[in-house]
């Protein structure tokens, strides 16, 4: 039987996923709703909303043959036996877990969209990343109306990176699939199983309990961005002790134990999902009375933020503690390299501490600058954007390095390094130039953790 897929919501992770699945099963019918129609229209063009290096060849190969994008989400809902869900959870900013908990009014609003428009059986997968236990909420709502349709709620949560998301899921590391431990759960699953095995192999296709696997995700990034803060703990160590981070994030991460990736110092994690998973594991700790465990995770976002105020105060001290009306150019806004994102970026929060402090700063990126105007837009005047990298560092005391875009590697330094003012800073906020070389040309480098080479009598 040929079942038709249907996906609500239409973001960084509906659209590249539900292009996959096309692409991957051709005789599948995938359809992606969203209530936003300007993204819909975006995906139906030929400038898709999301830059994602890959996206636009799956897209365009399988657009309007099995992969139709589209807002009558009701008929999308009649018309599916599948229906994934990927709408956005951020953060709560009001009422009870302001702060810490999922918002999860986006995720309601869907089920009650489901149950209004379906008139026979579906799979529910939750794609989105929920707080444990959600599947029973939904659940609940799904079978709260005087409906005979039965719905089975899976967890199905998604581990693509941004910037590598067609390779992440044209070869995933594991495919994670949760279901109740009912005849009717358990043929869901293996549905959804069936549906994965066309492109992945059988072994790296996980069944778990759907408790096990809501919270599985949670704990992955939370894992991850515990590396990223455990090694910018270390930064902070290594900038006061003289060793190199890179250094020890090498020899550390050479032991098969801890492995070498997700190592990397910098100015911090950022993106759309690690601060908001976190804090809502934290959350759901605190719910649980696990005080300890809640204050253990919470640590790793106090670091990421104290990562980021310190890169800044580094930067005030290195110029000679003002930054009062020196142009400073920020190179680099994405959240990370080959995305458009800048969610969360840490970023935004340096430039703001930096017009804090009245530098005049200019951003500039190759792919995130519209992004950054809007995230940016109410410090008005106070911060410029600029495309060209040169024409940012044009006048400069500074140019800081936010993202390690691979074109920022080409760049031809000596010719950024002439147009500025002197004596000039570089900083690198992601460890990833070659310090030794611009200081030869004449820059004054400060790299997170290790030690600044200056041409200054410090
Ligand atoms: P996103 O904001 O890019 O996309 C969500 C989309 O859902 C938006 O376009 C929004 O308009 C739409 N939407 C909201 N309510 C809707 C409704 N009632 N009906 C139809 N559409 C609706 O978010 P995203 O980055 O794709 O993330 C989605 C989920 O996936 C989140 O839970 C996130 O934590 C998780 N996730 C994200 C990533 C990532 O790399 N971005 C990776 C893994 C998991
Ligand atoms: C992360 C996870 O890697 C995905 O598995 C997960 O699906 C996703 O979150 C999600 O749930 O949204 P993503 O945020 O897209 O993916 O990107 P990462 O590659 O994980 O990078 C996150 C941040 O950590 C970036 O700002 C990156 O620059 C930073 N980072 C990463 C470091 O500072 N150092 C490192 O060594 C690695």
């Amino acid at each position: 039987m040929k079942r038709n897929i249907l996906c609500i919501g239409a973001g960084y992770v509906g659209g590249p996923t539900m292009a996959m699945i096309a692409r991957q099963c051709p005789d599948r019918r995938v359809t992606v709703v969203d209530i936003n129609e300007a993204r819909i229209r975006s995906w139906n063009s030929d400038t898709l909303p999301i830059y994602e290096p890959g996206l636009d060849e799956v897209v365009k190969a399988c657009r309007n043959r099995n992969l139709f994008f589209s807002t009558d989400i009701a008929r999308g809902i009649a018309e599916a036996d599948i229906i994934f869900v990927s709408v956005n959870t951020p953060t709560k900013t009001f009422g009870q877990g302001a702060g810490l908990a999922a918002d999860l009014q986006y995720w309601e609003k869907t089920a009650r969209l489901i149950l209004q428009h379906a008139t026979s059986d579906k799979i529910v997968v939750e794609k989105s990343t929920l707080p444990v236990r959600t599947a029973a909420a939904m659940s609940r709502i799904l079978h709260s109306g005087e409906t005979t349709v039965h719905f089975e709620v899976l967890s199905n949560p998604e581990f693509l990176a941004e910037g590598t998301a067609i390779a992440d899921l044209t070869n995933p590391d594991r495919i994670l699939v949760g279901g109740a431990d009912t005849p009717a759960g358990q043929a869901a699953v293996a549905e959804l199983v069936a549906l994965y095995a066309a492109w992945v192999p059988r072994e790296r296709i996980l069944t778990t309990s759907v408790w096990s696997s809501e919270l599985s995700k949670l704990a992955a990034n939370a894992m991850l961005a515990q590396r990223v803060s455990s090694i910018n703990a270390l930064s902070a160590l290594c900038e006061a002790t003289e060793a190199s981070v890179s250094e020890v994030a090498r020899a550390i991460g050479m032991d098969a134990r801890i492995g070498p990736k997700f190592l990397r110092a910098g100015v911090g994690f950022g993106g759309s999902c690690f601060h908001k998973d976190i804090l809502n594991l934290v959350y759901l700790c605190e719910s649980y009375g696990l005080t300890e465990v809640a204050d253990y995770w919470r640590q790793v976002v106090l670091i990421n933020d104290y990562q980021q105020s310190r890169f800044v105060a580094g930067m005030v001290r290195a110029m000679f503690n003002t930054v009062a009306e020196k142009r400073i150019a920020l190179l680099g806004f994405a959240f990370k390299a080959d995305t458009g994102d800048t969610r969360e970026s840490p970023a935004i929060r340096i430039a703001r501490l930096l017009v804090d402090e009245h530098a005049r700063v200019v951003v500039s990126d190759p792919r995130a600058l519209d992004n950054a105007r809007a995230d940016l837009a109410d410090l008005g005047e106070r911060v410029l954007f600029e495309p060209d990298p040169y024409a940012a560092a044009a006048g400069a005391d500074a140019v800081a390095f936010l993202t390690d875009w691979q074109e920022y590697r080409q760049l031809d330094f000596a010719r950024l390094l002439k147009n500025m003012r002197h004596p000039a800073f570089l900083f690198d906020g992601r460890n990833f130039l070659d310090p030794a070389a611009l200081f030869r040309l004449g820059f004054n480098v400060h790299a997170v953790g290790c030690k600044p080479l200056s041409h200054l009598d410090m």
